[in-house]
């Protein structure tokens, strides 16, 4: 049904003529198509709660950049608010929470009954997947739960995650239960993603580095097994960034894909989950550097990983202010590349 499967067949370990790519991040700030949208709108939710604008800015970088999938344009934050926390986008700053969970009761009045309000989320993935005409698969997302919690608890992004931390240590029961409440929540996302035409779904652990591997696979790693394990219709793939020390274990879980960051060595990471199929890990300021550096740092990569059970990204988002122009020429080189 779809014209390019590549993705697809990647994740599940078919072989494919060429290694496929998409990037995360890859509909925003890099495309001046996507700022001249922004610009057009008050503010990012206005824009997120928008199908028509969500289905326009989705394909973009299918029709610019010519990537092999288009992913949905959204926010992992909109869980959160489907739960009964409400977030706002601060220009230039970024997400911000004015009411956060610091006890039992706020954890108690969270509703898990999300569907009813993530309607523009599904209508967005079913006017995006009717526009796209099969030409590329459209991946669904979410947010990790450790990094859903890690939101609820800090109110915004931090460089430690310590009020989340310390929630860990100092009310492990009240820290599962919370977990719990997102992982019920964020399934019913999925799966409803997945009704709507999502062909592949991605599960974003942003924040997974500041955990040691002992809290990783006590308030994390269940929860990503217990996700993966209710998704059996697509390919799903999870992105635990800067844990090395899961890799064998997701390797164990029900996931058809594992992304890596950049830190992560390729053939160390083939040995740790044989398996499954990878993807990754350029170094996102690799871009900034001049072409013939882009090629040789994009080529050195694809060679170590091999076209096999292989799926083209950067390690983590593309950054906003990187030459679109280099994305373009990262992408050619890609799918130029002979193995
Ligand atoms: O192209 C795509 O990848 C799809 C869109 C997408 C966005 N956010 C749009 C967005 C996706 C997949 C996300 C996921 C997301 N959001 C993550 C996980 C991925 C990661 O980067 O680790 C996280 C941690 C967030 C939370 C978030 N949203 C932050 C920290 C910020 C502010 C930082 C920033 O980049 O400005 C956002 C805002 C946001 N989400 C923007 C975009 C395009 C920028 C805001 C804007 O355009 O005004």
């Amino acid at each position: 049904m779809l014209k390019n499967d590549l993705l697809l067949k990647a994740a599940k370990g078919e072989n494919t003529e060429r290694i496929p790519i998409w990037l995360m991040r890859q509909a925003g700030r890099i495309l001046p198509e996507y700022r001249a949208v922004r610009s057009s709108v008050n503010g990012f939710k206005e824009l997120v709660k928008n199908p028509e604008l969500i289905c326009e800015v989705t394909i973009q970088p299918v029709d610019i950049l010519e990537v092999d999938a288009a992913i949905i344009f959204s926010d992992i934050l909109v869980i959160p608010e489907a739960m009964g926390l409400n977030y706002e986008m601060i220009e230039s700053k970024g997400p911000f929470f004015p009411k956060t969970i610091t006890q039992a009761q706020d954890v108690a009045q969270l509703t898990t009954d999300v569907i009813p309000n993530l309607q523009y989320v599904f209508e967005s993935i079913q006017l995006t997947k009717k526009t796209l005409n099969n030409r590329v698969p459209l991946i669904g997302f979410a947010g990790a739960p450790w990094t859903i919690f890690s939101y609820m608890i800090e109110g915004k992004g931090s460089k430690t995650f310590s009020q989340a931390k310390k929630m860990l240590y100092t009310n492990p029961v009240l820290s599962h239960q919370l977990l719990e409440k997102i992982t019920t929540a964020t399934i019913a996302y999925l799966q409803e993603q997945i009704r709507c035409g999502a062909d592949i779904v991605q599960v974003f652990d942003s924040w997974a580095g500041v955990l040691s591997k002992a809290q990783y696979v006590e308030f994390a790693l269940p929860y990503m097994q217990r996700i993966s394990a209710a998704i059996s219709d697509v390919p799903v793939i999870l992105f635990a960034k800067d844990a090395h020390y899961i890799l064998s274990e997701f390797g164990q879980t029900n996931c058809s894909v594992i992304g890596l960051d950049w830190t992560i060595d390729p053939l160390k990471a083939r040995l740790e989950a044989p398996t499954k199929t990878l993807q990754g890990n350029l170094d996102p300021c690799v871009l900034y550097a001049d072409v013939d550096t882009i090629k040789k740092e994009a080529e050195k990569m694809l060679q170590q990983f091999g076209n096999h059970r292989y799926i083209c990204n950067l390690g983590h988002g593309v950054y906003p202010d990187v030459d679109f122009e280099k994305v373009k020429y990262f992408i050619n080189v890609v799918k130029n590349f002979k193995g």
